[in-house]
């Protein structure tokens, strides 16, 4: 039986392929610039994590306050045996071997995040502040280059920006989505458009701003900043909430570039160039 999907791409196929050009030289720089910064980012935020890996809801933090809401940290078992605990809002998981003791039986490293997760591997906090705040100004300045070419040459309200119709067809898009049925047609889909626009528009923001309420320097320049986000503790918490978001974008990200032909995926975030014949047949420029 032949579905009308079947002879949709059965007749593109017997079409010329078209190649278009899909993404600007502005989107494809500050793309791989912002992916590369948030990877040194992760690593060596993980690392200053490391030094203290309890995270506060409020103003204080310390023994006589119990507002933690995360801790990752090893605790010794009555028979003498060191087991990885953290805990999330007052529920605790063994996470011994990832969280808390990580290494070889023989090496034990008593750790938060294992050294295979940070930068430096080894525990220095020095070093893990410098690679994170030079990689922070790369993101910063990377997304200001993206946001102004972007309202300049029209990308965040054409494609980034979602509309009323967009909002729409969320639900149709989402179901399309789980069945692996994309309708590209070398333009954003709704899904698309929404989640980027999440992603630029209120993650990278907020990311960059409670990263400047945890500078002492910022605080004493723009209080505001400190009052806005509820405390340093809090914007702490919010960072680290955020950097979880993100990895959870990123999971589905590379899976949906995957599920949707990563070579034409990859060449148009690359080079620019997008062949439509592997999706749909219509073009357009992001
Ligand atoms: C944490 C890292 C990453 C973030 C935050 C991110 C975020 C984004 C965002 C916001 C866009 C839309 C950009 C715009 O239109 O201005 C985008 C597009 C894209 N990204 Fe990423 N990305 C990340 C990593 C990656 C990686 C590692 C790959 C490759 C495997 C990748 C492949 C792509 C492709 C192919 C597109 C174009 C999608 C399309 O044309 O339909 N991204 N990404």
């Amino acid at each position: 039986m032949t579905t009308a999907h079947d002879s949709e791409s059965t007749a593109s196929e017997a079409q010329p392929s078209p190649v278009i050009s899909r993404h600007r030289l502005t989107t494809r720089l500050t793309h791989w610039g912002w992916a590369g910064a948030l990877f040194f980012l992760f690593l060596s935020g993980l690392q200053i994590f490391n030094a203290h890996p309890v995270l506060y809801v409020g103003q204080q933090s310390g023994f006589a306050y119990d507002n933690s809401v995360l801790s990752i940290s090893p605790v010794r078992e009555r028979g003498g045996e060191v087991r990885g605990l953290t805990t999330v809002l007052g529920l605790s998981f063994d996470t011994t071997g990832v969280l808390g003791v990580s290494g070889p039986e023989k090496e034990r490293a008593y750790r938060a995040f294992p050294a295979w997760l940070t930068v430096p591997s080894y525990q220095d906090l020095a070093t893990g502040r410098v690679v994170h705040f030079f990689f922070a100004w790369i993101l910063a300045t990377v997304y200001a280059v993206w946001l102004v070419g972007s309202a300049i040459n029209g990308h965040l309200r054409r494609d980034i920006l979602p509309g009323l119709a967009d909002i729409r067809a969320l639900p149709a898009a989402f179901v399309a989505h789980l069945r692996f049925r994309f309708e590209h047609d070398g333009r954003y889909n709704s899904l698309q458009k929404l989640s980027y626009a999440i992603v630029l528009l209120v993650f990278f923001p907020l990311m960059i701003m409670t990263g400047l309420t945890m500078s002492p320097s910022m605080d004493a320049g723009w209080p505001w900043l400190v009052q806005l986000f509820g405390g340093r503790q809090t914007a702490r918490t919010i960072h680290f909430v955020v950097m979880l978001l993100l990895l959870g974008f990123f999971a589905v990200h590379i899976a949906m570039v995957f599920a949707a032909g990563p070579i034409n995926e990859m060449r148009s975030m690359i080079t620019g160039r997008y062949s439509i014949r592997r999706s749909v047949d219509r073009g357009g420029r992001t």
